[in-house]
């Protein structure tokens, strides 16, 4: 049955996704509703051949929404979260406002959408990008061999911190080019032709995005004793994120075993040739697609029974719209 559907922040990153996601995967949309601020009210988006006026968000936004998709940002998120679902909408939120709440659900559909049906607050969070792409490949080794350890670094492209920062790598790289210098509005600095930790502080010298990954990671495969280890990098990519991972079991697991397991995982494409210069996924050809692709996974060097993956996955997509669409669709 078609539903009411609104997109809170469907100008942004994310939200642009979303109304994309929706049309490609043909979601039965009766009405779509799209909210913003007020700076962008009046907008037009073109969704299913039609012109949709992009409204100013406010409390009276929700009548008669059934599905409210939000990626506006966690303090949006936490004042009108509560409101949509009090008008009867089951709230999905890409943010981290609700994430840790003990009565909000935090949901990959590949790994756990069981958990969503448990919704007290009627919202479901859809978990941080870089969270949902190693859960997406580490899930199936986890049910195999039970994960002990993760050690995961990761290179972030710059649409996970918006649009507007998607926009600034590419000014401040003609920037660079033509007069050796770049101009940092969105970025703590450069970011074009460079490597920063851009994230705000967490605890323990640990950026709050390192701290996700753990906090996250231990709630969606329900298993608080999961050691993991990140360090979160942002580089100078439009879209796509990659991750670097080693992982410890409770048991010796071979390459050779991880790869047959993740051949048939949902959701991920295994790229299991061997080592070549440039065979390996990529972000620039992950960007636009929805798997999350898994390559040289390796047997370590060190640590017998420990392995090492490459995991990339479009951040934009599987990472958040995709995967806030995957739960919808599902319930
Ligand atoms: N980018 C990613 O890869 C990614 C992945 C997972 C989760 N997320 C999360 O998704 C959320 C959005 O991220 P994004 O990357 O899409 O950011 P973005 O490109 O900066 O977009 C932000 C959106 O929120 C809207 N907005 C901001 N303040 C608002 C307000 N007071 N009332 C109503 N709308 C408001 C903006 O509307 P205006 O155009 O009117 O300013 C815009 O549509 C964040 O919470 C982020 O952490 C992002």
């Amino acid at each position: 049955m078609s539903k009411v559907v609104a997109v809170v922040g469907a100008t942004g990153a994310v939200g642009r996704e979303m109304v994309k996601t929706l049309e490609q995967r043909k979601f039965p949309v009766s009405k779509l509703v799209l909210l913003a601020s007020k700076r962008s009210a009046g907008q037009k988006v073109i969704f299913n051949g039609k012109e949709v006026i992009v409204e100013e968000l406010t409390p009276a936004s929700f009548a008669g929404v059934e599905i409210a998709l939000f990626s506006a940002g966690a303090s949006v998120s936490k004042e009108f979260g509560p409101i949509a679902a009090k008008a009867g909408a089951v709230v999905i939120d890409n943010s981290s406002a609700w994430r840790m709440d003990p009565e909000v659900p935090l949901v990959v559909p590949e790994v756990n959408m069981d958990a969503a049906a448990n919704r007290p607050k009627g919202i479901i969070a859809n978990p941080n990008c870089s969270t949902i792409q190693m859960v997406v490949a580490l899930d199936p080794l986890h049910r195999a061999a039970k994960i002990r350890h993760i050690v995961v670094s990761t290179y972030q492209a710059t649409s996970g911190k918006g649009h507007d920062a998607a926009t600034e790598l590419q000014t401040q790289s003609r920037e660079v080019l033509d007069k050796g210098t770049a101009t940092a509005k969105v970025f703590p600095g450069q970011i074009a032709f460079n490597c920063i930790s851009d994230w705000k502080a967490g605890e323990g010298d640990y950026s709050e995005e390192e701290l996700k990954m753990v906090n996250e990671t231990r709630k969606i495969l329900r298993d608080d004793t999961i050691g993991v280890s990140p360090t979160a990098v942002r580089v100078p990519v439009v879209n796509g994120h990659s991750e670097s991972i080693h992982v410890t079991f409770a048991r010796p697991m071979k390459a050779e075993e991880a790869k047959a397991i993740l051949k048939k995982a949902e959701g991920v494409v295994l790229v299991d040739a061997p080592y070549a210069p440039g065979n390996a996924p990529q972000p620039v050809q992950a960007s636009g697609t929805d798997p999350v692709y898994v390559g040289r996974v390796r047997d370590d060097l060190a640590v017998p029974g420990a392995l090492n993956l490459w995991v990339v996955a479009d951040n934009l997509r599987k990472g958040a719209a995709l995967n806030a669409v995957q739960i919808a669709e599902r319930l």
